[in-house]
C-alpha cells in the first residue's frame, strides 16, 4: 500500500523503514532536510542497535524513499502516519501540539485522493477529535478520514517492538480507515499479534495509560527503596521477590534512578495537566507523586555524594558512567545520569562523563560537563565513581583494573546494576539506591 509518514524523527524513521519492510511503498517528509538527506543516505541521526543495517536493507528494496518535499510524500498515499513529537511546553506541563497541528495542515495542503490521517503521535485525549471536527468544518475535496494508531515502542528495541509489539491498537470511526490499517498490519496480524479496536478517545488514552502504568510501578519500587534505605532492607531482594508474583509481574520494577527520556516524565504531566483541562484532576492527581518520587532518586544521589565528601564537592574529582537516559539509546532527554552530573558540577566538583554512544547530545545539552571518550579517562584520579546508567559494558567492569585508576574507590551504584559484593571484596566503598542492609554508611545518611 502506498503510504506517507510525517516525522523522520526516532519514531518515524523506525516506524517507515518498518512499514517499508512489511512490503509497503513509503515516503517519509520531514521539515529538518538535514535529517531526510541523512536518512536517505542509509546514515540514521540516532542511535539504536541494528537501525543502520536495517535501514540500508529496506532502502535497498526501493520500498522506501525520504524526500523533502511534502507533496511528494503525501500525494497518491492512502494513509498518512503522524510521527512527530509532542514535548512539554516551556511554560506548562500540558504537550506542546505545534509540531502535530502543522502535519495535520502539510498533509490537508497536499492531500489529493481518498484516505486517512493516522496519528501515532502521543498525544492529549480529545486531540483525534478536534482534527475530525476541523474536517467536519472545512470539508476537504476528497474523503479524509481521522485514526488513532498509537505507537509503543522503546527506544534500544524499537524494530522489534514495532515488528512484534505486545499488541496493536486501532482508534478510528470508520469502517474503510480501520480496514486500511488492517490491511497496513496484515502480517503481524497473520503472525497473531492481538489487537484492539476502538473509538478515537480510547485509543489516544490507551497511550497515556500504558506510560502511566509503567511511570507508576518505577516509582511504585523506588518509594519501596526510600523505606528499604531506612529499614535496614533491601528492594533488590524485595523487587525480586515481588516480581515472581504473576499479578505484580518483574518488568519495570527495577529500582534505581528512576525514569527519564523523551516520553515516560512528559506523557504522565501532560496527562495530570489534560485530567486538570477535563475537570477530572483528581483521578490523576497521584501522578504528581510518582513525579516527586522520581526526582527525589537524583536528589537521593547527589546527598549521598555529599555525604561521602563530608558536604563539600570543591577538589573533589567525580566519573559518572552513563549519560543517556537507559542503554542502547544516544538519547540524553530528561537522563536522570545527566541531571545527577549537573547537579554535582554546581556544588563544585569536577565531573567527568563517559557513554558509549551519547556524548555529543549530552554535550549539546550541558556544555560545561567534562567528557571522556573512554572509561579509563573518566575514572583516572576520581574520588568517586556513579553509575548513572547500566550500559552492558559496566556491568562488566573489572573492579581491580578501574580500583587501579582512581584516587579514591568509592561507588554509588545508582542503577543497583553491579554485583556489590564482587566489588567490595576487590576494595571498594560501595553504595548504592534502596540497599539499607549493603552499607552501614549507606544507613547513617
Ligand atoms: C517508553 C515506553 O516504554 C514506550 O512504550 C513508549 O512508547 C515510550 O516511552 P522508552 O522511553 O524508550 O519507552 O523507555 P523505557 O524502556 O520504557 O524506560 C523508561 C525509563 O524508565 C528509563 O529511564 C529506564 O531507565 C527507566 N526504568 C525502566 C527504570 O528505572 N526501572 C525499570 O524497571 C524500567
Amino acid at each position: 500500500m502506498r503510504l506517507s509518514v510525517l516525522g523522520a524523527g526516532y519514531l518515524g524513521a523506525v516506524h517507515a523503514t518498518c512499514l517499508a519492510h512489511l512490503g509497503h511503498e513509503v515516503k517519509v517528509f520531514d521539515v529538518d532536510p538535514s535529517k531526510i538527506a541523512m536518512l536517505a543516505a542509509g546514515k540514521p541521526p540516532f542511535y539504536e542497535p541494528g537501525f543502520e543495517t536495517f535501514l540500508a536493507e529496506t532502502l535497498a528494496s526501493g520500498r522506501l524513499h525520504f524526500t523533502d518535499s511534502a507533496q511528494a510524500a503525501i500525494e497518491g498515499a492512502r494513509l498518512h502516519f503522524i510521527c512527530v513529537g509532542t514535548p512539554q511546553q516551556q511554560d506548562s506541563d500540558a504537550a506542546d501540539l505545534r509540531f502535530v497541528n502543522s502535519a495535520f495542515d502539510t498533509i490537508m495542503a497536499n492531500i489529493n485522493c481518498a484516505s486517512t490521517i493516522v496519528g501515532k503521535s502521543t498525544v492529549p485525549v480529545g486531540t483525534a477529535q478536534r482534527l475530525a471536527d476541523i474536517l467536519i468544518s472545512n470539508v476537504p475535496a476528497v474523503r479524509v478520514k481521522i485514526a488513532w494508531n498509537p505507537e509503543f515502542l522503546r527506544e534500544g528495541t524499537a524494530i522489534e517492538d514495532t515488528l512484534n509489539p505486545d499488541r496493536l491498537v486501532f482508534g478510528t470511526d470508520s469502517e474503510s480507515s480501520e480496514k486500511d490499517l488492517m490491511e497496513v498490519y496484515g502480517k503481524l496480524l497473520s503472525d497473531g499479534i492481538p489487537y484492539v479496536t476502538t473509538d478515537l478517545a480510547t485509543a489516544e488514552m490507551v497511550k497515556v495509560a500504558a506510560n502511566s502504568f509503567l511511570a507508576t510501578k518505577i516509582s511504585f519500587i523506588n518509594a519501596m527503596a526510600e523505606i528499604c534505605e531506612v529499614a535496614n532492607a533491601d528492594v533488590v531482594t524485595l523487587s525480586r521477590a515481588l516480581g515472581y508474583d504473576d499479578r505484580i509481574g518483574k518488568r519495570y520494577l527495577n529500582a534505581g534512578l528512576g525514569f527519564g527520556g523523551g516520553c515516560l516524565p512528559k506523557d504522565i504531566r501532560a496527562f495530570s495537566a489534560r485530567a486538570g483541562e477535563l475537570g477530572a484532576a483528581d483521578a490523576v492527581s497521584f501522578l504528581r507523586e510518582i513525579d516527586k518520587i522520581n526526582l527525589r532518586r537524583r536528589e537521593r544521589v547527589v546527598s549521598l555524594a555529599a555525604a561521602i565528601f563530608s558536604g563539600n564537592f570543591f577538589g573533589k574529582n567525580v566519573a559518572v558512567l552513563g549519560a543517556a537516559f537507559k542503554p542502547d539509546s544516544d538519547d540524553v532527554r530528561d537522563s536522570p545520569a545527566l541531571s545527577v552530573a549537573a547537579a554535582m558540577h554546581v556544588k563544585g566538583a569536577l565531573v567527568r562523563v563517559h557513554d558509549p554512544q551519547a556524548n555529543e547530545n549530552a554535550r549539546q545539552r550541558f556544555p560545561t560537563l567534562t567528557y571522556c571518550d573512554s572509561i579509563e579517562t573518566a575514572c583516572a584520579d576520581v574520588d568517586l565513581v556513579v553509575l548513572g546508567t547500566e550500559w552492558a559494558e559496566y556491568k562488566i567492569l573489572d573492579p581491580l583494573y578501574i580500583g587501579q585508576l582512581v584516587r579514591d574507590r568509592v561507588l554509588i551504584d545508582a542503577r543497583n546494576a553491579l554485583d556489590w559484593s564482587f566489588w567490595s571484596d576487590s576494595g571498594w566503598d560501595v553504595h548504592a539506591l534502596g540497599r539499607g542492609n549493603m552499607h552501614p554508611r549507606t544507613r547513617e545518611i
